[in-house]
């Protein structure tokens, strides 16, 4: 007999942050799932805007109906049907004054205001640290609330892991792959940046999986002398060739994160590295070197297997969990089951690459320089 207090339920889901390869399998498992239990699922398009920036949307589209059809066939997508951004965030929402100086505004309680004109008092929200912890603030504020884990860059605390990072990390591998022949051939040192911000995830696992000489993380801070003197001992040995992975977020020690840009209302981003690490080490070794940063290219892409599953898994246990009647709890993966945790202590601190990890000892073991 079905529990007449679950009819009727409407459930909101975004995305927020940068995109990751699983979000539309999430979004379709929700969907599904939903469905089955006689619930309605509706879209706010690009994180929050589409509540916060009507304008944006003058056809009224910015909260828009998700049926079984609408997620027809989306598992295999990159990216989001419901757009995401990395700006603005709602809690701190950037307001232009007069005088060209910004005032950060918290506009949490327009979002709900926006969800409950609609009917809507249940969001699932789909991010990493940041939209997660926007959406505690909502949970805080009355609204219930399911996160689910996003980032390829898997510095989210307490999931084993979180979807993208495993498509992200086989697309670093299978470029480490390519660029071994390249560096093998012209005798060069490779040195490839990858994306991760301040954790070290996908360099460490890449750079083991690609079979690198070298990996600088940001949890390890690198004397530039020591990686080239790995390089030119490497040389000596008759190895003609290295291959360099470099996280955007790693620094020399002592130094500090190489940022591209600091713009109001957002975060800094991260990048450069690469280029700095190349140039001395070129200078340093004297042998010739070329830089790739493969960038967003980590973050397209259809989602592995083992994202698709996990995105669709977590889609699931987040309806799962709302009829069950939590709130203000994330999604998380503790093999062999999806367990929920308080969005609090998901979103307390950001889960870095411990240095004496199995990992790290295992690249230690087979010969990869951290430069330390
Ligand atoms: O968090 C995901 C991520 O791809 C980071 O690895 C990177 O630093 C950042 O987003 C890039 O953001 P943007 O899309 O704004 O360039």
């Amino acid at each position: 007999m079905p529990n007449p207090n679950k009819q009727g339920r409407k459930i909101a889901i975004n995305t927020g942050g940068g995109d990751a390869p699983g979000l539309n399998a999430v979004i379709r498992a929700a969907v599904l799932s939903a469905e089955r239990r006689g619930w309605e699922c509706y879209g706010i398009r690009d994180g929050f805007n589409g509540i916060l920036m009507p304008d944006e949307f003058p056809d009224g589209s910015g909260v828009y109906r998700l049926t079984r059809k609408t997620v027809h066939g989306i598992t295999p997508l990159g990216g989001t049907i419901l757009g995401t951004t990395n700006r603005g965030n709602p809690l701190k929402f950037p307001v232009k004054q007069s005088d060209g100086s910004f005032v950060e505004v918290d506009r949490s309680d327009e979002i709900i205001a926006g969800l409950k004109a609609r009917g809507i008092d249940t969001l699932i929200a789909i991010g990493g640290d940041g939209s997660l912890s926007i959406a505690n603030v909502l949970a805080q504020k009355g609204l219930k609330v399911v996160g689910v884990p996003k980032t390829i860059d898997n510095d989210l605390d307490k999931t084993v892991i979180t979807f993208g990072f495993d498509t992200a990390l086989s697309f670093a591998t299978e470029s480490l792959d390519r660029l071994h022949t390249t560096a093998e051939s012209h005798h060069r040192i490779m040195v490839v940046e990858v994306m991760g911000r301040y954790a070290g995830w996908i360099a460490l696992n890449s750079g083991i999986s690609g079979s690198s000489d070298a990996i600088l993380i940001p949890e390890i801070p690198y004397d530039i002398g020591k990686v080239a003197e790995a390089l030119r001992r490497r040389r000596a040995q008759g190895r003609r060739s290295s291959i360099v992975v470099v996280a955007e977020g790693a620094k020399p020690k002592g130094g500090t994160t190489t940022v591209i840009e600091k713009e109001v209302g957002r975060a800094e981003r991260l990048g450069g590295i690469g280029e700095r690490v190349g140039k001395e080490l070129q200078e340093l070794t004297g042998q010739e070197t070329r830089v790739v940063v493969l960038g967003h290219l980590l973050r397209g892409g259809t989602p592995t297997t083992f994202d698709r599953l996990i995105a669709l898994r977590f889609g699931a246990a987040a309806v799962r969990a709302l009829e069950e009647g939590h709130s203000g709890i994330m999604v998380a993966l503790d093999p062999p089951s999806v367990r929920y945790v308080p969005l609090e202590d998901a979103t307390r601190r950001m889960k870095t690459v411990p240095t004496d990890c199995d990992t790290v000892l295992t690249a230690r073991d087979l010969g990869i320089s951290f430069g330390d």
